[in-house]
């Protein structure tokens, strides 16, 4: 809901439980008002009406309090908006016009100097506390070209307190998504990625709590989040008040990120925030229902469970084999069968054949339908994975090709896991990709394509185009494009984002692809940390988790039960990725109830409301997921100390005057006491872990 007041230079969003308002004085100037618990236009008018305090000396009165500071005039905070033209450098603009249309509020404000009109946007949903910002900005001049070197999707304005605490997930390959909290000191903490896609390193969100106060079911937790799987940067400055704004938006340096003729514009991505009074676990589960309910596309369709080939036949694959793992894969009650890579051209090893993207006669003479076919015959779907954004130097189509990748002229190409990054921004690229994915998805029944991106953009030159730094983001937009052509065209198929596991976790993505390759770390007890990370922001439903072979060849040695990797794997979209082949008939067969039972509390799981009920940092972790009368309950003990027994775990959000029946021992319990007293988990020694199935009585 949108209200406006003080003769229409004052506007409030409201959503479910929290409330957003700027205000425009008399002078121009756009000042934040208020983000926070729900208010009235009259409370806001009133906190308009309050003079600014007076700047101390050095200092500007704008700075912290500005909604969408600008480079120019008397600023000293990091700017959102930088702006150069043949003469100038910098912005100094006049309210143009703002605009209601539903739910979105645009506020748009010109530089008669240079031409440039900016349109602040803002959308927030009645029944959610996300609110979505983004600009954009549209060259309206008559000549000369405008460099936005910075132009970020928002500034976030939090509002006076003592001090605060800043929340981040962090990693590398194989360990993505760590949530660490650290006090926020004043100067700036800078997240992001130089590396042309979303990045390992960090998840482009962040939240801020105030004097360290929240808890995860308590206190009050603001959060930021982006939308963009490119290079970015959100910027968390504490200023010398104590004041802290938050800068978000595309591109990591202010090195230039479009260039813009007349009559052209730049859209940014959403940088989207939302306030909770509910703790860390209130603003997880108000991100988990924002994007079930308006990111993620068919959100309401819980996702399969899938076999994938990698850790299993690495790139060893032929089809006899792929159909021997299909007919395993089918009996434990695999819905999904999903080749992974080493099907196409010339790609036995990590050297050759990206880019030339037809199956390979060697190992699949009559293409990949008749394999498919069989996996449909099977009652699967079929799957595979493709690499498209990417070309190994020997294949077909960089020797035809060599001038499509990104480079400098004079300089190395650097390769990493023997591959180069194609030119997407080239319209012949473009063209390329899209016929021949077309054609893949048509020549055989795909309904899944894991789509992954194995390294970092590195010589990212493109010679004899004038503004070459424009690849970094329309490269972006050209997979975000091509994505969008392919669904399009293909609606019945489902994507995964992959790169090297979470490199391509954000906002953006999800909200064209189905699932996410969570992590390349598959070993059940690093996952617990990995996904109690990836929760913060992300939901379940879309948390993609396998189960593969014990010990863990691949990263520690670690061996644990099928018991425990099941279920771990099954707090997300449940997957199995282990040697089928290898399997003894009992693990096998206990694979199959194991899988029988996760299809019984997906609905819960994945699209239920999510509770986190202790962390993995402890030898005890839980989580629970509720929804309807339903609730279920994960459990996972990593080692038993003393002989002691693992304290009961409280849930929550529960009726405390219902009863629950535990369809697992038969158990009746009241609520209170399961909220109070909580569930005892039986759990014992080491890496063990546990499934408890809730039904409220009616
Ligand atoms: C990286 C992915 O994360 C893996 O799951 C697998 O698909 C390999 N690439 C294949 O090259």
């Amino acid at each position: 809901m949108i209200e406006l007041g003080d003769n229409g230079r004052l506007w409030l969003l409201s959503g479910r439980t929290s409330s957003y308002a700027l205000h425009l004085t008399d002078r121009e100037e756009l000042l934040h008002l208020h983000w926070g618990p729900r208010i009235s236009v009259a409370d806001a008018a009133a906190l308009a009406r309050e003079p600014l305090p007076p700047p101390w000396p050095f200092e500007s009165r704008l700075d912290g309090v500005e909604e969408y500071p600008v480079e120019g005039g008397p600023r000293f905070v990091r700017p959102a908006l930088s702006v150069r033209t043949g003469q100038a450098r910098g912005t100094e603009w006049r309210f143009a016009d703002s605009d209601v249309d539903g739910d979105e509020l645009r506020l748009t404000f010109t530089d008669p100097a240079n031409g440039l009109a900016l349109t602040l946007h803002y959308r927030m949903r009645d029944d959610f506390d996300v609110v979505e910002r983004w600009v954009t900005a549209a060259h309206q001049g008559a000549d000369g070209a405008l460099e936005l070197l910075r132009a970020d999707a928002a500034a976030w304005t939090l509002p006076e307190r003592d001090g605060w605490r800043l929340s981040q997930l962090h990693g590398r390959w194989a360990a993505e998504s760590r949530l660490v909290r650290s006090e926020l000191t004043p100067g700036e903490k800078v997240l992001g990625s130089r590396r042309g896609h979303t990045g390992h390193q960090h998840l482009p969100w962040v939240a801020l709590d105030a004097d360290g106060a929240a808890t995860e079911e308590s206190g009050e937790v603001y959060g930021c989040a982006l939308g963009w799987s490119g290079s970015w940067r959100i910027a968390v400055h504490a200023l010398p008040d104590g004041r802290v704004q938050i800068n978000g938006g595309a591109g990591h340096d202010d090195a230039g990120l479009v260039l813009l003729a007349p009559g052209q514009a730049y859209t940014s991505p959403v940088f989207a925030g939302l306030w909770s009074g509910g703790g860390f676990g209130g603003a997880s589960r108000e991100w988990h229902a924002w994007q079930l309910a308006r990111v993620i596309p068919r959100a309401g369709e819980p996702r399969p469970v899938l076999f994938n080939s990698w850790e299993a036949t690495g790139f060893d694959i032929s089809e006899d084999q792929q159909r021997a793992l299909a007919h395993r894969a089918a009996d434990m009650g695999v819905e999904l069968f999903v080749v992974d890579d080493g099907w196409f051209g010339a790609r036995t090893h990590d050297a050759a054949g990206l880019g030339d993207w037809s199956p390979n006669p060697a190992r699949f003479p009559g293409g990949l339908k008749p394999l498919a076919d069989e996996v449909h015959a099977l009652g699967m779907q079929f799957g595979i994975w493709v690499e498209p954004e990417m070309v190994n130097p020997d294949s077909d189509l960089y020797r035809a090709h060599p001038d499509w990748v990104q480079h400098q002229l004079g300089r190395s190409r650097t390769e990493f896991r023997h591959q180069l990054v194609l030119n997407l921004a080239r319209r012949d690229v473009r063209a390329y990709l899209w016929e021949q994915l077309d054609g893949l998805l048509s020549s055989a029944p795909v309904d899944y394509v894991k789509w992954d991106f194995n390294r970092c953009f590195t010589e990212a030159g493109w010679p004899d185009e004038p503004y070459p730094q424009k690849l970094w983001v329309e490269h972006v937009e050209a997979f975000y494009a091509l994505l969008d052509q392919l669904r399009a065209a293909h609606p019945r198929v489902a994507f995964e984002s992959c790169s090297g596991g979470g490199g391509r976790v954000d906002l953006g993505v999800l909200s064209r692809t189905d699932q996410v390759w969570t992590s390349d770390n598959t070993d059940p007890l690093d996952r617990l940390a990995i996904q109690h990370g990836f929760s913060q922001l992300h939901p379940a439903r879309v948390m993609a988790a396998w189960v593969t072979d014990s010990p863990n060849e691949q990263l520690n040695g670690r061996a644990s039960s099928l018991r425990f990797r099941f279920v771990s794997a099954m707090a997300g979209v449940l997957g199995v990725g282990g040697d089928l082949n290898r399997w003894s008939a009992a693990e096998l067969a206990e694979a199959r109830e194991w899988v029988a039972l996760y299809k019984e509390i997906r609905p819960v799981v994945q699209l239920g409301t999510q509770y986190r009920l202790r962390a993995p940092e402890g030898g005890l972790s839980a989580v629970q997921y509720t929804r309807g009368d339903d609730t279920v309950v994960l459990a996972w003990l990593q080692a038993q100390r003393h002989g002691e027994l693992p304290p009961a775990v409280r849930l929550r959000g529960l009726d405390a005057t219902a009863a629950y029946e535990c369809l697992d021992t038969g158990a009746v319990h009241r609520g209170a006491v399961l909220l109070h007293r909580g569930l005892a988990t039986g759990l014992r020694g080491d890496l063990d872990a546990a499934v408890f199935r809730l039904r409220r009585a009616r």
